[in-house]
């Protein structure tokens, strides 16, 4: 399968509102996409499996700081390193355009999710109790610094 990673544009944005919903209990909606290609702050990739998009990846950042806000991988796609892929894309074009420390939160459960980003160098430095909602659970939130 070949993987292709690209910046987010507009005809992605229904797509990937479709991802959401089948991967998280508070989806994404298609307006929430389309709000993130009208701000300089906000930078995010796609990745192609095959020319179809599989996931998406992006950050908001303020600065120099990075706050990594969306990652998901069709449920199709899974386990064929595509996050690992998108999200080394990601840190790498952040960094070269300044970005000096990316942070995100994740679920405490999510092992998969959490072993994606301890492999990228993000390492846990808290726990925001009740932090996610449907269901209830904590946030481990992550750093990676330079
Ligand atoms: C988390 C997610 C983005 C990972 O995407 P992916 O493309 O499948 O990830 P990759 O294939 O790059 O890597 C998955 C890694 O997790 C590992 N993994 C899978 N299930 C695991 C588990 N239950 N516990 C620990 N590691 C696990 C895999 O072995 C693989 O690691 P490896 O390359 O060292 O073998 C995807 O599962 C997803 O979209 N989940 C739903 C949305 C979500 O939870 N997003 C994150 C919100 S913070």
């Amino acid at each position: 399968m070949n993987i292709r990673i690209r910046e987010l544009c507009n005809e992605d944005t229904g797509t990937l509102a479709e991802i959401e919903a089948k991967s998280f209990s508070m989806p994404w909606s298609k307006d929430d996409f389309d709000n993130l290609l009208k701000h300089d702050y906000c930078f995010y990739l796609v990745a192609l499996a095959d020319e179809k998009i599989a996931g998406c990846c992006g950050y908001t950042e303020s600065c120099k700081e990075a706050t990594i806000d969306n990652v998901v991988v069709d449920e199709r796609y899974r386990g064929m390193g595509i996050a690992q892929r998108m999200l080394g894309e990601l840190i790498r074009r952040g960094e070269e355009k300044g970005v000096q420390a990316f942070t995100l939160e994740v679920r405490a459960g999510n092992a998969a999710a959490i072993h994606v980003y301890e492999k990228l160098g993000f390492a846990s430095e808290g726990i925001r109790p009740g932090f996610y909602e449907k269901p209830a659970e904590d946030a481990v939130i992550m750093w990676r610094r330079k």
